[in-house]
């Protein structure tokens, strides 16, 4: 989303004139705020979240770097957590309503518009969404027995969807960001809520520190064994398939529910618009591991082999 310049306080351009400033991807800055880039409009829903936000112990927070397959995993999650609502239903809202819809990014929806959000209609365990890292949470997301569900993947893939993404998001008066470009901008950190790595890193931490809160999920592991992951998420959640459920085969229905397949030939998926202005169909392009080979020279895969294995040395992480 693009904010004019009539849309921002003055506090608020003061506080942009005091950031580091890059060239952005699809709008014209992004701003260095505690470490991490973000738009405008992020960074002002970030503000008004830290100021407003108020997580509850029953909460559960789906975070994840751009990119990374959010939309499959707040499918993945509505399903999951209300499939005693909508059993094996033709009724079921992921077939009527967007994923982002009916699971809200907090700092991009909820607490993106100047009136503040009434999450009184949320039922517990209230689903959230939200990009930001570990070190810009709200305190009470942090110091809450709230659940954090984090999904990443590899940087490669990310990029190669994060590239596509933003062209597809660039107004059509602006010309596409070559691929050269934004690498070189990603390398170095100046991706929306990057640095990449510092995002993923600190999830990870987390998760080995407190893995009753911290649930850490990669996109690629996903695809490999998604029965066996998405058993492991009921159970992280709290609200593990029953035996009677895995006999009629609720964890399949599920996945098949989700599927990229089914998910992107929804009618409400291949047209619409998300409020923001994103249509729902720049959220499905191709659903695929390694389709970063089609894009990236043996050139680009080195350098950020390279940059992963500085930043994630020691930790036992690997992408
Ligand atoms: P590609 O661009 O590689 O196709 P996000 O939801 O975080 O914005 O991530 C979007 C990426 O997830 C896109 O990757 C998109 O195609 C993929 N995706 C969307 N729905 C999916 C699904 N149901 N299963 C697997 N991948 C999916």
């Amino acid at each position: 989303k693009y904010l004019e310049e009539d849309e921002l306080t003055e506090e608020f351009k003061e506080l942009l004139s005091s950031l580091p400033r890059e060239r952005g991807w699809v709008v014209p800055h992004i701003y260095k705020y505690h470490g991490v880039w973000h738009t405008p409009a992020q960074l002002r829903g970030v503000l008004a979240l830290h100021q407003h936000f108020q997580a509850q112990d029953s909460d559960i927070l789906l975070v994840t770097t751009p990119k990374s397959g959010t939309t499959w995993l707040k499918s993945i999650m509505f399903a999951l957590m209300n499939r005693s609502r909508y059993p094996k239903s033709e009724q079921h809202p992921l077939l009527k309503t967007n994923p982002h819809v009916l699971v809200p990014f907090l700092e991009i929806k909820l607490y993106a518009n100047k009136e503040l959000p009434d999450l009184a209609s949320f039922v517990s365990p209230r689903l959230f969404c939200t990009h930001l890292s570990c070190t810009t949470l709200p305190n009470s997301a942090r110091d809450s027995a709230c659940k954090i569900v984090y999904l990443c993947r590899n940087p490669r893939d990310t990029f190669v969807s994060l590239f596509h993404f933003s062209n597809k998001l660039r107004t059509p008066n602006l010309p596409p960001n070559s691929i050269e470009e934004v690498f070189d901008m990603f390398c170095e950190g100046a991706s929306v809520y990057g640095p990449f790595w510092d995002h993923v890193l600190g999830y990870w931490k987390e998760s080995l520190r407190k893995p009753q809160k911290v649930f850490f999920l990669k996109y690629e592991e996903m695809k490999e064994q998604p029965t066996l992951h998405l058993k492991r998420l009921a159970e992280f959640l709290g609200c593990p398939f029953s035996k009677v459920e895995e006999k009629e085969g609720v964890v399949g229905d599920i996945l098949e529910l989700c599927s990229f397949g089914n998910m992107s030939n929804l009618v409400v998926n291949r047209g619409g618009r998300l409020e923001s202005g994103e249509e729902h169909s720049a959220y499905f392009r191709k659903g695929e591991v390694g389709d970063w080979k089609n894009y990236m020279t043996e050139e680009m895969v080195q350098r950020l082999e390279k940059i992963s294995e500085q930043k994630f040395k020691g930790s036992g992480l690997c992408l």
